[in-house]
């Protein structure tokens, strides 16, 4: 199987059309190399030689099927005439393909012959038949614009490969925001597009194009309005003035535009960015109905982030990330903490709002009924409760009880996710309750239980994740999350005064009811884990703020 992939854009190799290209080839080829053989073969037309066709006809009258020019189009035909698929992969340039690319099609005339010919499949009046046979080629157009949006830009375009390769006799990925593929800061989103195009190549390999990726490949990266935010800022001039504007005002500027009303919480808030090293200060309104920079300070801020420009600059080259940076103490923050706790949800989950946005009710619908929900730390809870409270009372029918509680448990919670902590804390209280019920020793198995509960959290303090966050990390952005050390060391150290809590619980109520202090069990194996939820609720809010201020942990 020949590829031949045709990259139609000006800009070579860094063009964004043909990181979509190759996406699509990745696929295709995975696909198609389990069974055969793929040679694939891409051409640069910006570095190529191939000029004009001078409409002189030698061609078709004098040495037909070559053209009088001596230049790199040859090979070209060369190459078209033998492959079994070509990927046509260009920019959208006023609403068709760039010049070097319409030159690359004009010089396509020693493929046909010179006869007038009825056009047979009713698209379009005369025709020229093919100087060989290609019945078997097959076409695949890939496409960047730059307007937010593809639909109806694309219609010059298609007209042309309707007549030239046939209507219907080609597949097409056409994408809006074109030039945000080169953005690393929204890469997550970009990436997560290009995957899709990889398994539009997988599913062309096999037949078709599944409609849900179809319609997955229509969706706009980011909303219309915050696209064309981020693209009027990147352009770094004023609207006012048309004058260049300084680095620091452009990087503020893009930043707003990124904000993500969708997460707005009820409580307006004013961001004050002050650049150390230069001296300057912006503050962004971030409310109901959007974002807003102010380049005068005449308003109050809430929260004021104080970082040397150049910090940012190497965040949004993607050389840094901002919650290390943070931690290192490269820059602190004063003012409501919340927000840079919630940061991805706040500038970085414009990707979830484009989705929402571009979906029907019913599609809406659909998902909400099929989705899987994030994890619930009541999933992990609910067991241990149940055998606490129950083997206390009656250890042998407690067990049951508990047993019982503990195959229920995925029906009771839903759809949620099942995580690792949930499946552990399962399986240890089964097997404590299957013990507590045929020894009768609930007092010894619900001790073991305040143990092993108290173990889970220690040692989730040495795995990748605490056993807090996997189940917390939803409400801050989620994976990303993870990738925020201020929230992971706040986990840890909640996750391990968790874990010791539970081992001295254990410890103490065994000490307590060998000396014949049931009552005082009660009361503190009560009121201690009380307490300790009111200081971690405080203590994840404190923490990461004390951290931001500038003190050492
Ligand atoms: C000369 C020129 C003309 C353009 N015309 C259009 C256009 O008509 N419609 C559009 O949406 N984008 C247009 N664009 C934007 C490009 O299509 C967009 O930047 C694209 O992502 C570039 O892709 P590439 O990196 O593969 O070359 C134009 C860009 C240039 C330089």
């Amino acid at each position: 199987m020949k590829v031949l992939l045709i990259n139609g854009s000006p800009k070579g190799a860094r063009s964004n059309s043909l990181r979509l290209a190759k996406s699509f080839v990745d696929g295709f080829s995975e696909e198609v190399g389990k069974t055969e053989k793929i040679e694939i073969e891409e051409l640069t037309l910006a570095s190529m030689k191939i000029g004009p066709c001078k409409g002189c006809f030698a061609c078709w009258k004098y040495t037909p099927g070559n053209c009088c020019i001596k230049d790199d189009m040859q090979a070209v035909i060369e190459k078209e005439v033998n492959a079994d698929l070509i990927i046509w992969s260009f920019p959208l340039y006023y609403f068709n393909v760039p010049g070097i690319l319409k030159n690359l099609i004009d010089r396509q005339l020693p493929m046909n012959l010179p006869f007038m010919s009825e056009r047979t499949d009713g698209y379009g009046n005369g025709n020229h038949e093919s100087r060989y046979d290609r019945s078997g080629t097959r076409h695949v157009l890939i496409s960047t614009c730059g307007f937010w949006t593809a639909k109806d830009n694309y219609d010059s375009v298609t007209r042309m490969f309707d007549h030239f390769v046939g209507k219907n006799n080609y597949t097409t990925i056409f994408c809006g925001q074109g030039e945000l593929f080169h953005v690393k800061e929204l890469s997550e989103r970009t990436d997560d597009y290009l995957s899709t195009v990889k398994m539009a190549g997988e599913g062309f390999a096999k037949g078709s194009i599944s409609e849900e990726i179809q319609a997955k490949l229509k969706e706009p990266l980011y909303p219309k309005e915050m696209f064309e935010s981020m693209a009027n800022a990147s352009w770094g001039v004023s609207r006012e003035t048309g004058e260049k504007e300084p680095d620091d005002l452009i990087f503020t500027r893009q930043m707003t535009a990124l904000y993500n009303k969708a997460a707005y919480d009820g409580k307006d808030r004013v961001l004050e960015m002050n650049y150390t090293d230069l001296g300057t200060s912006y503050q962004i309104i971030l409310g109901r109905d959007g974002s807003k920079v102010v380049t005068d300070r005449s308003v109050t801020s809430t929260t004021v982030v104080n970082t040397p420009f150049k910090v940012w600059s190497a965040i949004s080259q993607g050389e840094m990330n901002g919650a290390e940076a943070l931690s290192k103490g490269l820059y602190s923050v004063t003012g409501d903490f919340s927000l840079m706790m919630n940061w991805s949800k706040f500038f970085g989950g414009a990707q979830s709002a484009s989705k929402n946005d571009t979906k029907t009710e019913s599609e809406q619908t659909n998902n909400v009924s099929q989705k899987i929900k994030n994890p619930s730390m009541t999933t992990m809870l609910i067991p241990w409760i149940a055998f606490w409270i129950a083997c206390a009372i009656n250890p042998v029918i407690g067990g049951l009880i508990s047993i019982g509680i503990c195959a229920f448990v995925p029906v009771l919670i839903g759809n949620r996710r099942i995580v690792i902590w949930d499946k552990l804390s399962i399986a240890a209280v089964a097997i404590l309750a299957v013990a507590s019920n045929i020894t009768g020793n609930g007092a010894l198995f619900t001790n073991i239980g305040y143990l092993v509960f108290g173990l889970l959290w220690i040692v989730s303090c040495i795995v990748k994740e605490p056993l807090c966050a996997t189940y917390v990390k939803y409400s801050f952005g989620g994976e990303s999350a993870s990738k925020n050390p201020l929230f992971m060391k706040t986990n840890y150290i909640l996750a391990a005064l968790w874990g010791v809590l539970y081992v001295l619980t254990a410890v103490w109520t065994w000490f307590l009811r060998q000396n014949g202090f049931e009552t005082v069990i009660l009361i503190i194996n009560n009121i201690v884990p009380v307490v300790m939820g009111i200081f971690t609720g405080w203590f994840q809010k404190w923490y990461p703020a004390h951290l931001a201020r500038g003190k050492k942990a």
